[in-house]
């Protein structure tokens, strides 16, 4: 009873000084997704922030897609919302809200060189700093280790390799009971994610980046179709019919049930899969994702998330400090070191208590330095119908409704009318 009612005075007194900071500095807004349970972590992080500024900041909820965010952050923006603050960007949208956001430059000149160069480059559009980067992303094969020894298999190289392993162990998994084992889970629902999954397959079996830096589209190729007819044979096979549905989570869902021998995911899913009550925890290991053909390069498709200001923001001054708060060293440490986000500061590959934690950190440097970009930067305000008409076309073959060449035939038509003239 004492107990109690101490704990509810200390509960009061937290209220009250909650009530005082925020009487103290402003209300700001940042907008977030949940993917793998991060807003959790990053409500912790901005308690702290509070307490430092004064300022009282709120989460606004997103979908975890990141179509979906664009398609809300598009709305608001274009209204000229001034309720939200900070918006969380994918890598991707720098040069489509660019002018809708406020430039970063002067405010991080201090700071910005010692951000990887190569990201900042992504997150500049027309000589302005649309974003300060959050974190990077490349993505891995996540496989079960335990289930690779069972069987003495190899970590597949190849495609087709990953694919005859996982049907072995998928049907012996089976056979010994485990009615509801599949083979490989990835991301095969209509939206972003499907562009990253099969940008990675195409780029692997040598059939290019879709549209070329250079702005030449690439697409309809040999190399892209044989790679896209690969993936269909593995829906409904060793891949669960849903997967034409699955987006990240849904992906790591079956994963760390223990029901998918391999699964292609962001590093985020290491963090998870390794969880005090997570059923394959210390059973999997991560690894590049295979290549075409012996003599082929894996590719991996660069991901990451960066933080912007609105340029409708009524407190831009206190959302930059926010901003620079949350890419901050310490902060950037402890969502590597609890999430496994791989961190956009180089001094932080270096750090032993990362490596430690998570350790695919320090392994993942080189993977996301050589990973393939999105063609976001020569496709310019073009990019969302470009990968919209990609992941159409690899839905469509994925689901059986017309053949790869066909459909990246076609693809390749709607493309160069959307290009026209020029991107
Ligand atoms: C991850 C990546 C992001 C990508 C998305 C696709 O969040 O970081 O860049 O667009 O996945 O689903």
């Amino acid at each position: 009873m004492k107990l109690k009612s101490l704990a509810a005075i200390a509960l009061l007194g937290a209220t009250i000084l909650s009530t005082g900071s925020a009487f103290a500095g402003v209300t700001l807004s940042i907008v977030s997704s949940d993917t793998g349970g991060s807003a959790s972590w990053l409500r912790g992080v901005l308690d702290d922030f509070q307490k430092q500024s004064g300022d009282t900041v709120k989460i606004v909820g997103m979908p975890n897609s990141t179509t979906d965010q664009f398609g809300q952050y598009k709305l608001w923006l274009a209204a000229g919302n001034s309720d939200i603050d900070v918006y969380q960007t994918d890598v991707i949208w720098a040069p489509q809200l660019s002018d809708q956001f406020v430039d970063l430059t002067a405010a991080t000149k201090d700071i910005i060189g010692n951000y990887f160069p190569s990201i900042v480059q992504s997150q500049t559009s027309g000589g302005k700093l649309v974003a300060l980067p959050f974190y990077t992303d490349a993505p891995a094969l996540f496989y079960r280790k335990d289930l690779l020894a069972k069987y003495n298999l190899p970590v597949p190289k190849t495609w087709e390799e990953m694919a005859k392993t996982a049907k072995t162990v998928m049907d012996g998994e089976r056979a010994a009971g485990n009615k509801d084992m599949w083979g490989f889970v990835f991301q095969g629902n209509a939206y972003e994610g499907l562009t990253c999954d099969a940008l990675e397959w195409v780029k692997s079996y040598g059939g290019g980046q879709i549209v070329e830096p250079d702005g030449t589209i690439s697409i309809n190729n040999d190399k892209a179709a044989a790679a896209l007819e690969e993936a269909k044979s593995w829906v409904g096979t060793i891949s669960p019919p849903g997967v034409l549905s699955y987006d990240e989570e849904a992906s790591r869902g079956v994963w760390q049930l223990g029901n998918a021998v391999f699964m292609r995911n962001w590093p985020y899913a290491y963090a998870n899969g390794n969880q005090a009550d997570s059923p394959i925890k210390g059973k999997f290991d991560a690894t590049t994702l295979p290549v075409g053909a012996a003599g082929d390069s894996p590719a991996s498709t660069l991901g990451g998330w960066n933080l912007a200001v609105s340029k409708y923001s009524k407190n831009q001054d206190e959302a930059i400090k926010l901003v620079r708060y949350l890419s901050s060293p310490e902060v950037q440490k402890s969502r590597a070191v609890n999430l496994a986000a791989l961190p956009t500061l180089t001094a932080l590959y270096d750090d032993a208590d990362i490596a430690k934690a998570q350790p695919i950190i320090p392994q993942w440097k080189a993977v996301f330095q050589n990973a393939v970009p999105r063609p976001s930067g020569p496709t310019k305000t073009k990019y969302n119908e470009v990968s919209n008409d990609f992941w159409s076309a690899v839905h469509d073959t994925l689901a059986g409704n017309g053949s790869a060449k066909d459909n990246l035939e076609a693809l390749e038509a709607k493309l160069t009318e959307l290009k026209g003239d020029g991107w």
